[in-house]
């Protein structure tokens, strides 16, 4: 089965300059599959996954998700049903507590189980649990990106996209969110999409494209990012 089919994807910019950074993607992204994207910085990774999860709109091309063409679908009610995202920049609401960042999600979708002990559940799995009734803006940067990964599981998407989930993490904690992530697809059927710059990582994921010059491609011998 399939969950996101991308058919010739362009992103172009006119400002500062024109660009097109994006050329012609196209990807096949299957029911309990993990895809690794690898690839320089600014190959236009983030950008990638901004249109694959419907918050960016390509300058050209196709996206369907669940079998439903993106640009005639509720974007919004993919996203909130369908979708976890794991963002570069973490956009938390520091103000606001840890568990109420991670059920967020939840409260958007406005499902009826009980949403703390899930979010508890989360928590723990990324091991916050000791921190889940203090503000966001006392955490570590590296408690910060294990609260985003939380918060993108909480509305038990099919898809999650994960931009460099573990880029301020030790290898302690990387282990531990690539572990929870790729259990995630083996045992409950998600699929998942990795943005990352750790090709060891990249290597348990079931396959691993890099992004360059534009176009997607197989990773088949050894690469320098
Ligand atoms: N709206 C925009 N207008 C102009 N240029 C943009 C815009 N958005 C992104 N870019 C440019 O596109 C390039 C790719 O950005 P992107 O964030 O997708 O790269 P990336 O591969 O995720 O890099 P990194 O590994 O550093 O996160 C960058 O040079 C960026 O400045
Ligand atoms: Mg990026």
């Amino acid at each position: 089965m399939t969950v996101l089919i991308a058919k010739n994807l362009k992103k172009s910019f006119s400002s500062p300059h024109q660009i097109e950074l994006l050329k012609g993607i196209n990807l096949t992204i299957s029911h309990q599959e993990s895809l690794a994207i690898v690839g320089k910085s600014g190959a236009g990774k983030s950008t990638l996954m901004h249109i694959l999860g419907t918050l960016d709109t390509p300058s050209e091309g196709e996206l369907i998700i669940n079998g439903v063409n993106t640009e005639e679908a509720n974007c919004y009610t993919i996203r909130k049903k369908k979708l976890g995202f794991v963002f570069q920049s973490h956009y938390l609401l520091e103000n606001y507590s840890v568990i109420e960042n991670v059920i967020l999600p939840a409260k958007i979708a406005r499902m009826r189980f009980n949403k703390q002990k899930l979010g508890l559940r989360l928590l723990s799995a990324v091991g916050l649990l000791e921190h889940a009734y203090l503000p966001v803006k006392f955490l570590s940067g590296g408690e910060k990106q294990r609260l985003a990964i939380a918060r993108a599981l909480c509305n038990n998407p099919d898809l999650i996209l994960a931009d460099e989930p573990t880029g301020s993490l030790d290898s302690f904690h990387a282990e531990m969110v690539y572990d929870l992530l790729l259990r995630l697809v083996k045992e409950q059927g998600k699929s998942i999409v990795i943005v990352t710059h750790d090709l060891k990582a990249a290597h348990l994921c079931d396959r691993m494209l890099i992004l360059k010059d534009g176009f997607l491609s197989e990773v088949t011998n050894t690469i320098n990012l």
